[in-house]
C-alpha cells in the first residue's frame, strides 16, 4: 500500500508532519523557559500618532484615542508571530491565517483569543518601556 502513495501525498505527508513537530517544539520551548522576556523599549511616544503601529523584538505598541497600548505578538492559537501587514491594517498570523485588529483583538482563524496585552511604562528618559512579562486587561491604557 505505501508503495501505492503517490509523491504528491509523500510530499503531503512528510510536510504535515514537519508542521506538526515545529508546532510541538514552539510549545515545548515556550513552556520550558523559565525567563520571562525583558523589556522593550519603544521609544518616544512623540513618535507615534493616533492609529499608528510600531513594532520591536515581540511587542506591538499602539496608540488609540484612550492612549499608548502594547501586545504580544505570540499568536495564542501555536505561537507564532503575527506580522503587522500596513495595507490592510491588520496583524496577520503567517502560520494558519488568524488575523488580528491593530488592538490586538481577534477578527478570525483558529486563534482562541487576542493578542495579549502587556504592560507598559513610561522611563525617566520619556520612553515607552513594554513589560512583556506582565499580561494586563486588554482595555489598559497609558496617558501620557
Ligand atoms: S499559530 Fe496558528 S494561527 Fe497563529
Amino acid at each position: 500500500m505505501l508503495k501505492a502513495l503517490s509523491l504528491t501525498t509523500w510530499l503531503a505527508l512528510v510536510a504535515s508532519v514537519g508542521l506538526g513537530v515545529g508546532a510541538v517544539l514552539r510549545l515545548v520551548s515556550a513552556g520550558s523557559g523559565s525567563k520571562a522576556p525583558g523589556p522593550v523599549d519603544l521609544g518616544s511616544p512623540g513618535d507615534l500618532k493616533i492609529g499608528q503601529i510600531k513594532t520591536s523584538q515581540n511587542v506591538a505598541l499602539g496608540r488609540d484615542a484612550k492612549g499608548f497600548y502594547a501586545h504580544s505578538l505570540d499568536c495564542p492559537h501555536l505561537g507564532c508571530h503575527p506580522a503587522w501587514d500596513q495595507a490592510q491594517h491588520r496583524f496577520l498570523c503567517p502560520c494558519h491565517g488568524s488575523v488580528f485588529a491593530p488592538d490586538g483583538a481577534r477578527l478570525s482563524g483558529p486563534a482562541p483569543r487576542g493578542l495579549p496585552h502587556v504592560a507598559l511604562e513610561l522611563t525617566s528618559g520619556d520612553n515607552l518601556l513594554a513589560l512583556p512579562g506582565r499580561v494586563v486587561a486588554a482595555g489598559t491604557r497609558l496617558k501620557v
